[in-house]
């Protein structure tokens, strides 16, 4: 469950989400079932990138508390069987951090100044693409005191770190062993594939990156044998496979599939099963001890980057037709607008992420249907105040609404007079109770996490059909049959499923048993948008 400390819940009625409000919303993120928290960098930052910016590693913003509610609020979070992650954003720092404001006036050369990546000129590394085409016109940006310029993959007042100084790594592992020194489970590796530059290649996913990350990895097997690294790297599926590293998996136990992402919403647009299989089909195994993590939607825009040129232009006019809606390459709304509110979508799409292979990740506000406000800048509009109750500020903070960092959702289909926490937890029919089940559900079999997945291979493509298949060390084997719907109108297909023959297809969330599987292609009627979970069961057991 992804989260930013900022709009989540305000305790001391400044206007701002602090730490001591997210502990007491803990049980509210417990009892939705989620079994680890992701939190958006909280650290001391002039917050020009949402927090991405850091300006100090191993602080808390004064906004948000202090270190002392940082620790309370991890073994809050423990004495819930709450995991925490955290962001390690190594790439680049803000301006503002000392170790920026020190390079640029040290001497040429010198370890200090070498801390960041100058040159005389912005010509070099230029086979770089530029990842903020909205507001970047180049990587370089000149800086007057050092008269110099320094390097920058995303705005320009986030200088990138030198990976090729070897302080810098030393200065990182020691912000890294701060945070899992405090108990932090796990940390998200921000923008990982531009840690080194090197002339003549695109700077992306070299080979002395992954080094630097097989170093990270290592302190981490040394020290802190039970944490995980999760790698952001938006890259396409070979070459995210590498992030896991070689053999047992030497660099990230986990990372996200970017590629997955745009093409479940392609398959919905398309009305055709292909987009995802064929995906799911490029995807390379990983190692045993790794994860994928998966997700629908995320504090960023729903990038586009890992599509095609006119993959792009299809998903831009069906799902953000809206030119403000757009930004870099991708559409800055969350879940429910881009389905429209249409609660069957919006189920379809979130039973694909919870029983697809990998990690699924929940955005706060998602499991409401919570709305964004595409006027707000950069992806502010996906990251408004957490919806809890009708009351002022949506019952998120009871500051005067002008002071509060980002103004609520309020318009009558998504505003938090309609949508909240406190309607939706009375409503046995809500999105938020339907999800709580789900899962709950997903919960009770090992398949959804660790099983192995074949697609079969329905003559009717409006029909997604995939198996989930797990056995356990004492040998018993659970069958999970998932089937989905991608159209709009009612299908039907048959599945070829003869070697389970004999067995009985129980639906998972109401338990109702179907016929028994036989010899013949089994036939199975799906109204728009339908999906169902079969556990496979024996006959005997039945
Ligand atoms: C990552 C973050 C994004 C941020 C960028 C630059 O991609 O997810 O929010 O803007 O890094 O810091
Ligand atoms: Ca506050």
């Amino acid at each position: 469950y992804q989260l930013h400390i900022k709009s989540f819940f305000d305790s001391n009625n400044d206007g701002i989400g602090d730490f001591a409000g997210l502990i007491s919303k803990l049980d509210y993120i417990a009892e939705l079932g989620v079994n680890t928290l992701w939190l958006l960098p909280f650290y001391p930052s002039p917050r020009r990138d949402d927090g991405y910016d850091i300006a100090e590693y191993k602080a808390v913003h004064p906004d948000y508390g202090s270190m002392a509610d940082a620790r309370r609020f991890i073994a809050e979070a423990h004495k819930r069987g709450l995991r925490v992650i955290t962001e390690l954003v190594i790439n680049h720092t803000s301006d503002q951090h000392p170790w920026f404001q020190r390079a640029r006036h040290a001497k040429r050369g010198s370890k200090a100044r070498e801390f960041y990546v100058w040159s005389d000129d912005d010509q070099k590394y230029d086979g770089t693409r530029i990842i903020f085409l909205d507001t970047e016109k180049s990587n370089w940006t000149w800086d007057p005191v050092a008269g110099q310029y320094f390097w920058h993959r995303f705005y320009s007042h986030q200088p990138d770190l030198n990976f090729d100084n070897p302080q810098v790594l030393k200065a990182v592992i020691g912000v890294m062993r701060f945070w899992l020194d405090l108990g932090v489970d796990g940390l998200r590796l921000d923008a990982i594939p531009y840690l080194i530059e090197r002339d003549g290649t695109n700077n992306e996913n070299l080979a002395e990156t992954h080094d630097v990350l097989k170093a990270i990895r290592a302190e981490i097997d040394a020290n802190y044998p039970d944490r995980m690294l999760l790698a952001e790297a938006n890259q396409w599926p070979e070459d995210t496979r590498p992030y896991f590293g070689e053999g047992d998996g030497d660099e990230c136990h986990m990372a996200f599939h970017f590629p997955l992402m745009p093409r479940m919403y392609m398959a919905l647009a398309m009305e055709d099963r292909f987009p995802i299989t064929d995906i799911l089909r490029q995807t390379p195994e990983i190692p045993a001890n790794c994860q994928w993590a998966i997700f629908l939607r995320n504090h960023d825009e729903l990038t586009l980057e890992m599509v095609t040129d006119r993959e792009r232009d299809y998903l831009w006019n069906y799902y953000a037709e809206d030119r403000r809606a757009r930004i870099n390459l991708g559409i800055r709304r969350r879940l429910a607008p881009l389905l429209q509110r249409d609660r069957r979508r919006i189920e379809l799409l979130t039973s694909l992420l919870l029983s697809m292979p990998g990690t699924p990740t929940l955005y706060y506000g998602d499991e409401l249907g919570m709305g964004d406000n595409i006027y707000l800048g950069d992806r502010d509009g996906v990251r408004t105040p957490m919806q809890w109750s009708p009351d002022r500020n949506g019952g998120f903070s009871r500051a005067d609404p002008q002071r509060l960092v980002l103004p609520p959702i309020m318009d009558p289909l998504y505003g938090y007079q309609t949508v909240n926490v406190e309607a939706q937890s009375h409503d046995p029919h809500s999105l938020l109770n339907w999800t709580r089940r789900m899962l709950a559900v997903r919960k009770q079999q090992k398949a959804f996490g660790r099983g192995s997945l074949r697609t079969l291979t329905p003559s009717n493509r409006r029909i997604l059909a995939y198996i989930r298949e797990y056995t356990d060390a004492d040998g018993n084997t659970e069958v999970i049959l998932c089937v989905a719907n991608v159209s709009r109108a009612a299908q039907a297909a048959e599945l070829e499923l003869s070697q389970y023959a004999d067995k009985v297809p129980v639906e998972m969330l109401g338990g109702s048993a179907f016929p028994p599987i036989g010899q013949l292609p089994f036939l199975l009627t799906l109204p728009p948008y339908a999906f169902y979970w079969f556990l496979l069961a024996s006959r005997d057991r039945m």
